[in-house]
């Protein structure tokens, strides 16, 4: 898909996955928004991306901030052709360890964040008859994640909201895909707020590799270019989802063994 004559809003583009995100749309020829609370690195970030690419400060979780931004947007581009939000940070350890403050934090980011997102730029695209809302989920949205709960609880959210949604903003020319992926290498570790876990051992103890980021904002391209519902990114995401869906008795056994291996990284 040629992005050439479109712009795209990108929130969490000062790093990892939105940051390629930013970096692939900009290849393919498109203009993008760079969204981002960290100003120093969104402005670094779209500094490097070239005159395509337009930098500003904005926190998700401020919802007149970013109807702010989307009005500038629309004033000075006329129109928006996808919004990818993909802002999130992260959250680990068993539920009994989890604070409250935690789950409000996260809730607010990775839930609120993609609300006002949506808030922000809905009734313009209805307006404008077009437009693409691209909601950064997770794996951890499709299936059970023991030592994640809360995580998984808030991405879970985001794939019930935007399943939901697509059904109802096909009438008004919108498209709505969820992206679903596996374990990306990006500094996401580094926002995740982790509960009474020994975070170097886990963080070994991960038997997978990582996908670059750079590599998940290709397939995430192409899943919205192909209009998909559900952009799932790595094998391991796809099999735990597939077997979640065929046999839960199967996919909750796996996850036994999976609350058994945080158990062995929990620091009383
Ligand atoms: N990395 C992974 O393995 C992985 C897997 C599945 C899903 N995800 C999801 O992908 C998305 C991107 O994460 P990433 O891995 O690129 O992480 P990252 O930490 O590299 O990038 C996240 C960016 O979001 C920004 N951000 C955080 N809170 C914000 C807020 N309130 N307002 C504006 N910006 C904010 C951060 O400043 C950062 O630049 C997240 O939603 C995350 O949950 C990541």
């Amino acid at each position: 898909m040629s992005w050439a004559g479109r712009t795209a809003l990108v929130t969490g583009s000062a790093s990892g996955i939105g940051r390629a995100l930013a970096a692939a749309i900009i290849e393919r020829g498109g203009r993008v928004w760079l969204c981002d609370r960290d100003a120093l690195r969104v402005r670094e970030a779209a500094a490097a991306l070239g005159p395509s690419a337009v930098a500003r400060v904005l926190d998700v979780t401020n919802a007149d901030a970013f109807s702010s931004v989307v009005d500038e947007l629309f004033h000075l581009e006329g129109k928006l052709d996808a919004i990818f939000n993909n802002a999130g940070m992260g959250a680990a350890g068993e539920v009994r360890d989890v604070s409250v403050e935690t789950w409000r934090r996260l809730f607010e980011v990775n839930v609120i964040g993609v609300v006002n997102g949506i808030n922000a730029v809905y009734p313009r695209m209805i307006a404008q008859g077009f437009g693409a809302i691209v909601n950064t989920a997770s794996g951890a949205g499709l299936a059970p994640r023991p030592g994640m709960a809360a995580y998984a609880a808030s991405k879970h959210a985001i794939v019930g909201l935007s399943v939901s949604m697509r059904a109802e903003a096909r009438a008004y020319g919108v498209d709505v895909s969820v992206v679903c992926p596996g374990y990306i290498k990006t500094e996401i570790m580094k926002s995740t707020e982790f509960a009474k876990l020994d975070v170097a051992g886990l963080e070994r103890s991960i038997p997978i590799q990582p996908i670059s980021a750079e590599r998940c904002a290709q397939l995430v391209l192409r899943g919205v270019a192909r209009k998909k519902a559900i952009i799932i990114v790595g094998k391991t995401v796809w099999l735990d989802w597939l077997m979640y869906r065929w046999s839960p008795a199967l996919a909750l056994a796996a996850a036994g063994i999976r609350a058994r291996h945080f158990r062995k990284h929990r620091q009383s």
